[in-house]
């Protein structure tokens, strides 16, 4: 059995993420070749950018909890495999979308789409693979699913469109950034997660209980991003950092370090967020201010709170190897490095 290509390391050397992707490499063949099939299109520019998103991979992490979850809820059926291929088109139109907003250069370890086809196929792109996430929802039949993944789609774009309005403002309360991340990651998260049992017919608890896993591992992954962004490596992530910087967007780490802000360091952040005026040296600048006051350790620390609040909504299922990888990924999300 040959692992996913996106699996580098044998299963001894795994990390949690790549140990559930091992585990789970048959359904996730199956995901991958309904992923490939719904790609597909006439009209030629539609599968080669998609293609170009797809075939460089990513950790297809919320598909992976979609396929854990029907496993801890009794086994998997056609029907997961077709919703967890549909999240991750939701996923993956959101970060072609995102990548236009963000003005990004690298995804995956590759030139971003936008910077070879443009904007506008970018969008369109995206809009496409939306719609055919929406087909499978429909094809299995479960009008709760669909509102689930639906609703899902929704907030996170609210999500994205509450962030754009907070652009550059250094007055962000922690609650609205709490609330952005929310909505922009970790309600996908919960809906992946909540669908499966939601498709298992099983009792409420249980759908209550993997909605709020994925929430609080969302939250939890959203903020080791933003501090990665700061403190992580190009390399390693396979996109640029720097990206909210150079942005103007405020995430935890800054809103942390302003908190903390004398005078001067006050006028800083104002100048390089709030007006938008960046010398070639304020990252570096910005960089050594989080690291000396802290703000990236306690981003992290918060991202560890709510990592193990999400391993303790596992507690009412019994325990399995699936219930422990994916309290294992729990770990994983605030330790990862890409
Ligand atoms: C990127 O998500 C978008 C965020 C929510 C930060 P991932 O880091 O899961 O992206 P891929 O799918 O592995 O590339
Ligand atoms: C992730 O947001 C995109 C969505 C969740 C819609 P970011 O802009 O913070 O993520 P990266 O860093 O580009 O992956
Ligand atoms: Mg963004
Ligand atoms: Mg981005």
């Amino acid at each position: 059995m040959n692992a996913p290509a996106h699996i580098k390391k044998s299963a001894h050397t795994a990390n949690p993420a790549e140990h559930l992707a091992l585990l789970a490499t048959d359904d996730m063949k199956d995901v991958n070749a309904i992923i490939l099939e719904r790609m597909q299109s006439p009209v030629g520019m539609i599968p080669d950018l998609a293609q170009h998103l797809v075939e460089a991979g990513g950790k297809r992490l919320r598909p992976l909890l979609t396929i854990a979850c029907a496993h801890l809820c009794g086994g998997v059926e056609t029907a997961h495999q077709k919703l967890a291929a549909a999240v991750e088109f939701i996923h993956s139109a959101t970060l072609l979308h995102d990548d236009v907003i963000d003005e990004s250069d690298l995804r995956r370890g590759q030139k971003v789409a936008n910077r070879i086809w443009g904007n506008s196929a970018s969008i369109l792109v995206g809009d496409f693979l939306f719609a055919r996430a929406f087909n499978l929802m429909v094809e299995t039949g479960s009008l709760t699913a669909l509102d689930i993944l639906s609703t899902a789609s929704s907030i996170i774009a609210e999500g994205e469109v509450h962030q754009l309005a907070a652009l550059r403002k250094v007055d962000m309360p922690e609650e609205t950034y709490m609330h952005v991340i929310g909505a922009k990651t970790a309600a996908l998260f919960a809906a992946a997660c909540e669908v499966s049992p939601v498709i298992s017919d099983r009792p409420d608890s249980e759908k209550e209980a993997l909605r709020r896993y994925g929430q609080n591992l969302g939250i939890a992954f959203q903020l080791v991003d933003d501090a990665l962004d700061y403190g992580g490596f190009e390399s390693a992530l396979g996109k640029s950092v720097g990206d909210d910087f150079r942005e103007g967007k405020l995430t935890l780490p800054v809103i942390r370090a302003i908190a903390k802000a004398d005078e001067d360091e006050l006028a800083f952040w104002t100048k390089v967020i709030a007006d938008h005026k960046q010398d070639e040296t304020d990252l570096e600048k910005a960089v050594s201010i989080l690291r000396r006051t802290g703000s990236l350790d306690a981003t992290i620390e918060l991202a560890r709170h709510y990592s193990s609040q999400a391993r303790q909504t596992l507690e009412i299922f019994a325990p399995s190897e699936w219930r422990s990888t994916l309290e294992e990924l729990s770990d994983y999300v605030v330790d990862r490095v890409s």
